[in-house]
C-alpha cells in the first residue's frame, strides 16, 4: 500500500477554478444576453465553442483524471507506475487550456499580421499540449492494466467501460489538436459537434457508470451487483460505433439512428441495475428486506451495525445529504435518456419535437455529469485525504439546490414549447430570465464545493 500515490488535491482544485473562472464563467455570459435579451457578445462562436470544450476538459476531465488516479492503482491493486510523470499530465493540459482560450479571445480583435500568426501558432501548439497532457495520462493509464494481477475479476465487469473511456479520451484530444492545424483557428470547428458526442458517449457516461458501479455499493447501501456488466459495455460500444460512424458514411436502413435507439435503451437497463430508483422510493427497511432478506436485515440489527450509522446508509452523516445530488444526478440521466429516445424516433417517424440537441446535451452534462460531480466529490474525496467528514454540511444541501435550479433554468425554457404555456402571461419571459440566471446559481454552487473541500482537506 506505501507505494502507493497519495491523492492528487491539485487536479479538483484546478478543475474546480477552470470551472469557476473559466468554463461556467463563458457560459454564464452567453446565457445572460439570451435570457435578458441584452446584444450577444461579438465573436459568438469562439464563446460557445470555448466554453464546451473548457467545460468538457477542464471541468470533467481533470475532475476524471484526478480521481483515476488516485482510485484506479487501489481498485486495481497495483501502485500507479510512473509518478512522476502525473504533475506533468496536469501542467501540460491546464496549460494548453489557457494559452489557447488567451489566444484565441485576442486574435479576433486584432489586424491579420504578424502577431495573429504568432497567436495562431500558440493555439495551434496550445492544442498540442492538451494532447500530450491526455497522451500521458493514458500511457500511465494502460501501462497500469497491463500491471495488474491476470484474470483481475474485480476489473472484468466493468473493463469494456474503461477501455472505452481511454478510446475516447485519445480520439476526443487527436481530432481537436488535428481541428486546429487544418482549419482556421478563429471559425467554427467542422467537428465540433463530433468531438462531444465522443466525449460524451465514450469518456462521460462510460467512466460516471463504471465509478458508480465500484464505488455505490460501498457509499449507497445497495447489494453488490450480482450481474457482469461486461456484455452490456460491449453492445453499448458497437452501438456507439455505428452511431458514431454515421457521421461520415450513410448507413443501410438508418442503422446509426436505430444504435443510438440502443444506446439510450442499454443506458436504461443499466439504471435499473443499479437499483438506484428503488432506493429513492422504498423506506430503508423494506429496500433492505427486498434486496438483502430478512435474515440479512435481523443479523445487521442483532450485530449493531445500525446503531449509529444513518438508515438506509453506511455513514452517520459526516458528508450531509450527498445522496440527493447522486439521485438527482440519476434523474437527470433518466430525462436524458428518454429524450434522446425521442429525439431518434422523431428522425424515424413523423414526431415532430420542439427542441434540438442542446437542452439534452445539458440535461447530460450539467444535469448529470455536473451533480453527479458535486455528489461524489464531497462524500468521496474526504475519505481520500483520510479525512472524517466534511466542514459543512449544509453546503452539500446547498449544492444539491442550487445545481438543479441552474440545470432547470438552462434546459427548461428551450425544452417546453412556448404554446404550452400561452395561457399564462410572463411565464416565458420569467423562464428566460432563469435560463439567463442558470450560469450564476452553478457557479454559487461551485464556489461552495470548493470552499467545503479546501475547507475539510485543511481541518
Ligand atoms: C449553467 C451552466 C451552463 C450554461 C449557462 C451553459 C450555457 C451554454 C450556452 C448558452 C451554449 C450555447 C448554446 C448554443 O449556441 O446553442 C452552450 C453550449 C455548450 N455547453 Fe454549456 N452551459 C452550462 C453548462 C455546461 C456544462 C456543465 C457543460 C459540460 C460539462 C457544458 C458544455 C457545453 C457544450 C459542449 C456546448 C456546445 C459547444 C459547441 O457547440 O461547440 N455546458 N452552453
Amino acid at each position: 500500500m506505501s507505494n502507493h500515490q497519495p491523492f492528487q488535491k491539485s487536479y479538483i482544485y484546478t478543475a474546480l477554478w477552470l470551472a469557476i473562472v473559466g468554463g461556467f464563467s463563458l457560459g454564464a455570459h452567453i446565457a445572460m444576453p439570451m435570457g435578458f435579451g441584452w446584444n450577444l457578445p461579438r465573436f459568438y462562436q469562439i464563446w460557445v465553442q470555448t466554453h464546451g470544450h473548457m467545460q468538457l476538459l477542464g471541468w470533467t476531465g481533470l475532475f476524471i483524471i484526478g480521481v483515476s488516479l488516485y482510485f484506479m492503482p487501489r481498485f486495481v491493486k497495483v501502485p500507479l507506475p510512473y509518478q512522476h510523470l502525473t504533475k506533468y499530465i496536469l501542467i501540460f493540459i491546464t496549460t494548453g487550456l489557457i494559452l489557447k482560450t488567451g489566444a484565441l479571445f485576442t486574435i479576433p480583435y486584432l489586424e491579420a499580421g504578424t502577431t495573429t500568426s504568432l497567436l495562431t501558432v500558440l493555439v495551434q501548439l496550445s492544442a498540442f499540449l492538451e494532447m500530450a497532457g491526455v497522451f500521458v495520462y493514458l500511457f500511465v493509464l494502460i501501462t497500469l492494466f497491463k500491471r495488474k494481477p491476470r484474470n483481475y475479476e474485480g476489473l472484468k465487469s466493468v473493463q469494456p467501460f474503461f477501455a472505452l473511456m481511454v478510446a475516447g479520451f485519445f480520439l476526443f484530444s487527436t481530432l481537436h489538436a488535428i481541428q486546429y492545424i487544418a482549419f482556421d483557428v478563429t471559425s467554427r470547428m467542422p467537428w465540433s459537434s463530433f468531438s462531444i458526442d465522443i466525449f460524451i458517449l465514450l469518456v462521460l457516461f462510460p467512466v460516471a457508470f463504471a465509478f458508480s458501479v465500484r464505488t455505490f455499493p460501498l457509499f449507497i447501501q445497495i447489494p453488490p451487483f450480482r450481474v457482469s456488466f461486461f456484455w452490456f459495455g460491449v453492445m453499448y460500444a458497437v452501438c456507439v460505433a455505428i452511431y458514431l460512424a454515421g457521421t461520415f458514411y450513410e448507413t443501410p436502413f438508418h442503422l446509426d439512428i436505430v444504435a443510438k435507439i440502443f444506446i439510450s435503451c442499454v443506458i436504461l437497463i443499466l439504471i435499473y441495475h443499479l437499483k438506484l430508483i428503488p432506493k429513492m422510493l422504498l423506506s430503508p427497511r423494506r429496500f433492505m428486506v427486498r434486496y438483502y432478506g430478512e435474515k440479512y436485515l435481523k443479523d445487521r440489527i442483532d450485530s449493531g451495525a445500525f446503531t449509529k450509522a444513518r438508515p438506509g446508509y453506511y455513514d452517520y452523516g459526516q458528508y450531509g445529504r450527498f445522496e440527493l445530488l447522486i439521485y438527482s444526478a440519476y434523474i437527470w440521466l433518466i430525462i436524458y435518456a428518454v429524450l434522446e429516445l425521442l429525439r431518434s424516433i422523431s428522425q424515424l417517424t413523423a414526431l415532430s419535437l420542439p427542441f434540438g440537441h442542446d437542452p439534452v446535451r445539458h440535461v447530460f452534462l450539467l444535469g448529470f455529469i455536473t451533480m453527479l460531480i458535486f455528489g461524489m466529490a464531497q462524500r468521496m474525496l474526504p475519505g481520500f485525504e483520510k479525512k472524517k467528514g466534511l466542514w459543512s454540511r449544509s453546503i452539500v444541501t446547498w449544492t444539491f439546490i442550487l445545481g438543479n435550479l441552474a440545470v432547470l433554468g438552462r434546459v427548461l425554457p428551450i425544452l417546453v414549447p412556448q404554446r404550452w404555456f400561452g395561457e399564462i402571461p410572463g411565464i416565458h419571459e420569467w423562464l428566460m430570465y432563469g435560463f439567463g440566471m442558470s450560469g450564476i446559481f452553478a457557479i454559487v454552487a461551485l464556489i461552495l464545493v470548493l470552499l467545503n473541500l479546501w475547507r475539510t482537506f485543511r481541518g
